[in-house]
């Protein structure tokens, strides 16, 4: 590796974690090497990308914080706006060309950093100008550019390709590097498990200062605004990965409740279950954690019932969780523990597998199981050519529907919800409604939901849990009760 400095990274100060430099340098490499051995790649390559761009609030001179692109965060690391990089496949030299702002900006945005300033702490072989690319990438001689273009399974958004002005005097390819780049997302190195471990804990601790904290009588943004506060003020994450979903009583069954015309703020009553989804980010690392627990600190009996039905679904799943499993069976296996204590308890009855064959468990889970978690939440590579996605209700929900393998960061957040305007349809359905109890199905029409999300490493031979939260009915109880004391 050309021009490797020692020392170069990222840190929010001594008591957080330092993130180097190296994390990019070796995903560099990774990404040269994978494509030095594709043979639609001919010599003298180049990868262009373009880091992601300052975007204001509508026609106002204010923006939104600017959060990297996952893309060129997974390669060079930077964090300011209006960025493109290079790698020059043969030698993997890497080469960033940043803004060239006016000198008067230092009056707003403080000392104008040098090239060699982003040179150093970035840690790559040269920086230019955006404005000297065409002229610099001439002399490097690139034969052709591989420039990033594909479709986001989760979003079906497009990435959006690197562009600059003399281009059109480049060969380019844009269809090479967006599935390279993208499978080789899927496969965390050491360097950046270390960063996804370390925003798990620090979203780990918040949850439990959550467990502490909630009331009856409080908001349910209040419990946002507590997750926020500890994890800028003790993990220095300054950002979280998603929209915070704080929700209480039946807002629970709402599945992205916190969405700007729910914004998290209902009142949280005595007797209600929450179920609150927050993840913090670190260096746009992410995060993905749903704790579920009663307001007032003490499960009743139905709420009980629900709670251990998802948390033995939770569990089964990350005892099965291993190399050569098929994610789809996980969602299975989720699906069919919820709906064996659900028969236990009363509120459906018959064979499980007939449920299974007619797909009930959708009904009480519509979501998928859980999805790859890396720089985006929801991360690339779940459907790459050759794995398709299922028709079937809830498993067509999931993100991925490949084969676990070492090294992939997956959530596993099986759900057990009460929603209305599922439960009803599937009650009158000439199929489905005979296992339902309804005179029992009554007691939980305004229950909401519980989920119970843990964010898993797949190592050799099972996987690793991240995330350390109380989990089973005793321990929440425990903390919650540590928290009126
Ligand atoms: N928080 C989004 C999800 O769980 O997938
Ligand atoms: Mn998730
Ligand atoms: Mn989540």
């Amino acid at each position: 590796m050309p021009g490797h400095q020692d020392g170069a990274s990222f840190s929010r100060g001594k008591h957080t974690h330092t993130v180097p430099m190296s994390l990019h340098a070796t995903n560099r490499r990774r990404l040269c090497e994978s494509l030095q051995s594709n043979s639609q790649v001919g010599s003298e390559a180049v990868v262009l990308l373009q880091g992601g761009d300052d975007v204001p609030r509508h026609c106002t001179d204010v923006s939104y914080l600017f959060r990297q692109e996952s893309y060129f965060q997974w390669c060079f690391g930077v964090r300011e706006p209006e960025f493109f990089g290079a790698i020059d496949v043969d030698s993997c030299k890497s080469i960033l060309f940043m803004p060239r702002l006016p000198q008067d900006y230092v009056i707003w945005l403080g000392r104008i950093p040098t090239t060699d300033d982003v040179k150093k702490q970035y840690d790559v072989d040269e920086v230019h100008y955006v404005d000297e690319i065409s002229d610099v990438l001439k002399a490097a001689k690139a034969n052709v550019l591989l420039t990033l273009v594909g479709v986001n399974s989760d979003s079906g958004l497009t990435s959006r390709e690197a562009k600059f002005e003399g281009i059109d005097s480049f060969k380019v390819n844009n269809t090479i590097l967006h599935p390279e780049m993208t499978e080789l997302r899927v496969f965390k190195t050491p360097a950046e498990i270390e960063v996804l471990r370390y925003a798990n804990k620090v979203s780990s601790e918040a949850h439990k200062v959550l467990y502490k904290s909630a009331r009856p009588g409080m908001h349910e943004y209040q419990m946002e605004s507590i997750f926020e506060h500890y994890t800028s003020k003790e993990g220095g994450c300054r950002y979280t990965a998603y929209t915070a979903i704080c929700a209480c009583g039946p807002n629970g069954a709402v599945l992205h409740y916190g969405h700007a015309a729910a914004p998290n703020d209902d009142l949280m009553l005595d007797g209600q279950i929450m179920v609150i989804d927050m993840g913090a980010e670190y260096h746009c690392y992410t995060s993905d954690i749903t704790i579920s627990f009663p307001v007032n600190g003490k499960f009743t009996p139905d709420q009980r019932i629900i709670y251990e039905a998802v948390l033995k679904s939770n569990l089964a799943v990350q005892k099965a969780a291993k190399p050569g499993v098929l994610w789809p069976d996980m969602h299975r296996l989720a699906e069919k523990t919820i709906l064996e204590e659900l028969v236990k308890h009363g509120l459906i009855q018959g064979n499980v597998d007939d449920m299974m064959a007619v797909r009930l468990g959708a009904v009480f889970m519509p979501h998928g199981l859980g999805h790859f978690m890396g720089l985006d939440v929801h991360d690339c590579g779940g459907y790459p050519k050759g794995v398709e996605r299922s028709t079937d209700p809830g498993l067509k929900s999931l993100r991925t529907g490949r084969v676990l393998q070492k090294d992939m960061v997956i959530t596993i957040e099986p759900g057990c919800y009460f929603i209305n305007s599922l439960i009803e349809p599937a009650m009158k359905d000439p199929v489905k409604s005979k296992f339902f109890v309804p005179e029992v199905m009554e007691r939980f029409k305004k229950f909401g939901g519980v989920r119970i999300e843990d964010d898993v490493l797949i190592t050799e031979d099972g996987c690793e849990n991240m995330t350390q939260v109380p989990r089973t009915v005793a321990d929440i109880e425990a903390i919650m009760a540590e928290g009126r004391a």
